[in-house]
């Protein structure tokens, strides 16, 4: 049987599986490896959906260990042209408070090796000055509840931040603090696919409150908490997205130029 097809896909956490209808596990293989578990296919309201969980069954792959070239390269392989990514993220600022849903518009990198691009040779340079698809994010902060904008750090982890790394961040005037949104933008990207966040405040980061800083249970429980609102939102989306290529470049800024590997599916 031929492995199904969606051109949506949705990289979030393992509670994100029961928002799929008539789901099947696929096992996809790449060039990069294996990506972090079995890709679920199934459909949201009629729309084939493409689900990863990028940390893996069971939260195997911590932040920096996530084979995020695979992750990528396998829902390209399924026909996937859109991608939403949710995430739990720190607030840097008093703007925003846990529990807050944010369409971040910027993203600063701020991870250490990671392996970020499938360039492996010749004079590729991939446009990234608005690292996510402007049509994605427009689609989900058009939902109730949602804010659009704001900068997303992106650090190595999987420690959170001292106390002056924070107040740093917040200080450059960015918004959101997070450990996996790099490279999972600009791989999409170099995949020509489009690619937004939407992040779930978890917790205020270290810089922001004085006491003890954040911790692991505070950012979980938070999560948890919200993830039926997070389905409800993606679910309430994916429907109505407007097809890939409608009012952004994520596809069409390679057009013309000889990229250095294949993409799968063309
Ligand atoms: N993910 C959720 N909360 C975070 C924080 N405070 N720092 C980095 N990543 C996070």
């Amino acid at each position: 049987m031929s492995a199904p097809q969606a051109s949506v896909a949705v990289i979030g956490g393992s509670g994100f599986y029961e928002f799929l209808d008539d789901a099947r596990e696929v096992e996809v293989e790449t060039p990069y490896g294996a990506p972090a578990a079995p890709i679920a296919v199934g459909e949201v309201a009629g729309t084939p959906v493409a689900f990863l969980p990028r940390h893996g069954t069971g939260h195997a792959f911590p932040p920096h260990l996530i084979n995020y070239r695979a992750n990528l390269w396998a829902l390209r392989s399924l026909g996937v042209r859109q991608v939403l990514a949710p995430c739990a993220v720190g607030g840097l600022r008093a703007e925003v408070a846990p529990g807050d849903l944010v369409v971040p518009d910027q993203l600063v990198d701020r991870t250490l090796g990671r392996v970020q691009s499938y360039v492996e040779r010749g004079a590729v340079h991939v446009p990234f000055a608005d690292p996510y698809c402007p049509t994605l994010s427009q689609a989900l902060a058009a939902a109730e509840g949602v804010s659009l904008g704001g900068t997303m750090v992106v650090v190595e982890g999987p420690r959170f931040s001292t106390r002056a790394e924070s107040q740093h961040y917040a200080a450059q005037g960015w918004t959101l603090i997070n450990m996996t949104g790099h490279p999972e933008a600009v791989l999409a990207r170099e995949l020509r696919m489009c690619y937004s966040a939407v992040a779930l405040v978890t917790d205020m980061d270290a810089g922001v409150e004085s006491g003890e800083g954040v911790g692991q249970a505070e950012v979980f429980a938070t999560f948890a908490r919200n993830i039926d609102r997070l389905k409800g939102l993606l679910a309430g989306v994916v429907p109505y997205l407007p097809g890939p290529g409608a009012g952004c470049a994520c596809a069409s800024w390679a057009d013309g130029i000889e990229l250095p590997y294949e993409i799968p599916g063309g």
